[in-house]
């Protein structure tokens, strides 16, 4: 009784301290940028939170000045609104505090498209994309 009382107690602090999945939506947001990143490199092994992290705090000199990083307008923690060059305020990126995110492909490509460009001058790769959701999906 003693034990399975442990067990049980074991149990429920492990799920709480579980760490984020993406829902299904995501997920297959995810299976299309593996496919699309095994395409470009086959030797692709899986998606890289800590990558996505580095490529969100990042600074960069390659795109245009007002937007150095991601977290001009998203901030530096994902869990917190952002706010856009003119004021417009943004949601939070992280899954944790909004749960829709990275779910319709044509929002997510749209965003990854205009923001790349701006803070990067350039698109970012597929594995790019989903080290960000992998690392979102986290937060
Ligand atoms: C100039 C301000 C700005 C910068 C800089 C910026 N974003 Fe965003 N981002 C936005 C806005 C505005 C939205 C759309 C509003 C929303 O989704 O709440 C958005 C949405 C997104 C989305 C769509 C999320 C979804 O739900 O599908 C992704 C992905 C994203 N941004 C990635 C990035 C990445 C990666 C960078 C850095 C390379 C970046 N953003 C830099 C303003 C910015």
């Amino acid at each position: 009784m003693r034990m399975t009382l442990t067990a049980l107690a074991f149990l429920s602090a492990s799920a709480t301290l579980a760490v984020a999945a993406p829902g299904p939506a995501q997920q297959a947001q995810l299976d299309t940028y593996a496919t699309l990143a095994k395409a470009v490199d086959p030797a692709f092994a899986g998606f890289s939170a800590e990558h996505g992290k580095t490529l969100f705090l990042a600074k960069s000199t390659t795109g245009k000045p007002d937007t150095p990083s991601c977290t001009t307008c998203h901030t530096a923690d994902p869990t917190k609104p952002g706010q856009t060059r003119a004021g417009k305020a943004i949601g939070p990126m992280a899954i944790s505090m909004k749960a829709d995110r990275y779910s319709i492909p044509a929002e997510t490509e749209k965003w990854f498209g205009r923001n790349c460009d701006s803070v990067l001058g350039r698109a970012c790769t597929p594995l790019e994309k989903g080290d960000f959701i992998t690392f979102m999906v986290g937060q």
